[in-house]
């Protein structure tokens, strides 16, 4: 009968069987649950001879790429090199404000990255006398990314995380190797468990490809990078600290295009306006806005408040999807 243990220990004899013994694969982490479950079986099957690859555009989350290099190299025993491209990114999406073209930009620059990256670890192994060529491109799809992509869904659902490589394995003649392509999340989440993936990451919203970008309505700047890491981290920080992280399906804050007056000891500010959403979903085309337990969101506004230099405003944003959409552009 069917049991997680089972299906993990079938597919990493199938990896190793389809990948042989010479062979190298390559694949792109985000820090996701999708992502890092793929690292893992990948690194079980065939050590490493998989490369993983996480690009810093710029716009992740405060601290991101620095945890995640520390779980999976030293945690889970991938072999993960961290490519810090944040200025590149942040130079091209300077005076960009349409959200479409963020998202292309992202993608396509996420792209070339990941070709430099992909030609490199290619050279590596040809100086290596055990290794052989790199043949393989590994994807986290799941088995609802599976149905999406043969079904309608609007502009920005039909961009997904993975997605962001998309055409790359043509492109570079890789062979693509998706071990999860049958599974849903939750039992993703449950493999994830199984093969000693900490709790916090097996458990963790969604986050979009083009990150920050997208929560920061108008043009990106470095300086409102910093103000939406840093509400962003305080809001999730407070979220665990109530208990409640695992009652919501996802939760961040953004940053209004506009500026708001406030006040600062006895100067007026023309400062930052951010906004807060936190929502309820079983599969993202619906949501609700989440009720938050008494204090709670004062606590976190306070917080924010005091602590982000530059913010004269939060709000909670309580509209349903429809009409609204969980992210803000
Ligand atoms: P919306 O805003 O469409 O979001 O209600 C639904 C889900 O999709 C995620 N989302 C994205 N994910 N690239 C991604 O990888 C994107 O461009 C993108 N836009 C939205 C969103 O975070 C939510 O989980």
């Amino acid at each position: 009968d069917w049991t997680m243990e089972a299906f993990k220990d079938k597919e990493v004899a199938r990896i190793r069987k389809l990948v042989g013994e010479k062979a190298q694969v390559i694949g792109a982490v985000s820090g996701g649950v999708d992502s890092t479950v793929a690292a893992k079986l990948m690194q079980e099957a065939v050590g490493a001879r998989f490369h993983a690859v996480m690009v810093d555009n710029g716009v992740l989350r405060k601290n991101e790429a620095k945890q995640v290099k520390e779980t999976l190299t030293r945690g889970l025993g991938v072999n993960l090199t961290v490519v810090d491209a944040s200025d590149r990114f942040l130079d091209r999406l300077q005076g960009v404000a349409d959200p479409e073209k963020k998202r292309i930009i992202i993608g396509n620059t996420f792209i070339e990255i990941f070709e430099e990256e992909a030609k490199r670890i290619a050279k590596e192994a040809e100086s290596t006398p055990h290794a052989g060529p790199v043949e393989w491109f590994l994807q986290g799809t799941l088995y609802p990314d599976v149905i999406e992509s043969i079904s309608f869904r609007g502009p920005s659902q039909t961009i997904k995380t993975h997605h962001n490589v998309g055409g790359l394995p043509e492109k570079m003649k890789l062979k693509l190797i998706e071990p999860l392509r049958e599974l849903f999340k939750d039992e993703v989440r449950a493999m994830g468990r199984e093969m000693g993936i900490p709790p916090d990451l097996v458990g963790r919203h969604p986050f979009p490809g083009p990150g920050l970008a997208i929560r920061i309505l108008g043009d990106v700047t470095r300086e409102k990078v910093r103000v939406v890491q840093e509400a962003d981290l305080i809001f999730i920080e407070e979220i665990r600290k109530a208990g409640v992280y695992d009652e919501i399906s996802q939760a961040f804050a953004a940053l209004s295009g506009d500026r708001a007056v406030g006040v600062v000891g006895d100067q007026r500010l023309h400062g930052y306006l951010v906004f807060l959403r936190a929502v309820r979903t079983t599969d993202f085309m619906t949501a609700t806005a989440y009720e938050f337990p008494a204090g709670v969101l004062a606590r976190i506004v306070n917080r924010i408040g005091n602590e982000v230099e530059g913010v004269a405003r939060v709000l909670y944003e309580v509209t349903s999807k429809p009409p609204s959409t969980i992210e803000f552009e």
